[in-house]
């Protein structure tokens, strides 16, 4: 049985847990090749056990963490936008690395940014990261931006970085580091 969770962003967007309900959503809005380009792990055509799988794994609670650490993007009334996560190495546990997507109707209204905001909080207050990262194909303009306006540093151009379906695609790679606070 899933954890329940709601997170707000503000009146308009939540995050939540994945739902068995979400696998026709997810399908429609992740078989596209505009979710495949810029994305590493995003199965293409993306088919229902894809989004069973997928649902099964994103609720499961991790073990250091004790919570879930992937959460579907919703609009108020539950309609599921997209989503985002941390992706973490084992036994690393003082960083981790955050991916996120949405489906492309809800592109280019300052959603992205904002859940990345919220989930930044999540993971410097209640992960007690030092350290977030992202890797952001260069052609990737878009998410680019959304770690900047998101206070991540540009750290540098990683060449053939990723293979990905036999092509070797070269890379940003963001960080931010918690601010820390003086008392
Ligand atoms: C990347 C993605 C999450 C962005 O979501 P979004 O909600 O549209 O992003 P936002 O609206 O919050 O911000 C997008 C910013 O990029 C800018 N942008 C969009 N397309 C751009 C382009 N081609 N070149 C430069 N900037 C661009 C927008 O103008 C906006 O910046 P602004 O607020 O300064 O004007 C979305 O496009 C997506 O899901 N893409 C596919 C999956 C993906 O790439 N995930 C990230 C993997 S690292």
């Amino acid at each position: 049985m899933a954890t329940k969770t709601t997170i707000s962003i503000n009146d308009e967007y939540c995050l939540t847990e994945y739902r068995e309900t979400d696998v026709r959503q997810l399908v429609d809005l992740l078989d596209t090749p505009e979710l495949y380009k810029t994305t590493f792990s995003i199965p293409s055509p993306y088919k229902e056990s894809d989004a069973k799988y997928w649902i099964q794994f994103a609720t499961r609670q991790h073990p250091h963490f004790k919570t879930l650490t992937n959460w579907a993007i919703r609009d108020k009334n539950g309609k599921l936008l997209g989503g985002i996560g941390f992706i973490l190495t084992e036994g690393v546990t003082h960083r981790g690395e955050v991916g996120y997507w949405l489906g492309t109707p809800f592109w280019g209204r300052g959603i992205a940014t904002q859940v990345v905001a919220k989930v930044c909080e999540i993971g410097f207050e209640q992960f007690d990261f030092d350290k977030i990262t992202a890797h952001v194909f260069s052609f990737n303009p878009a998410s680019c931006r959304v770690l900047e306006k998101n206070g991540f540093e540009n750290e540098g151009f990683v060449k053939k970085h990723f293979c990905k379906n036999g092509q070797l695609i070269d890379a940003y790679i963001f960080g931010r580091l918690r601010v820390e606070t003086t008392s």
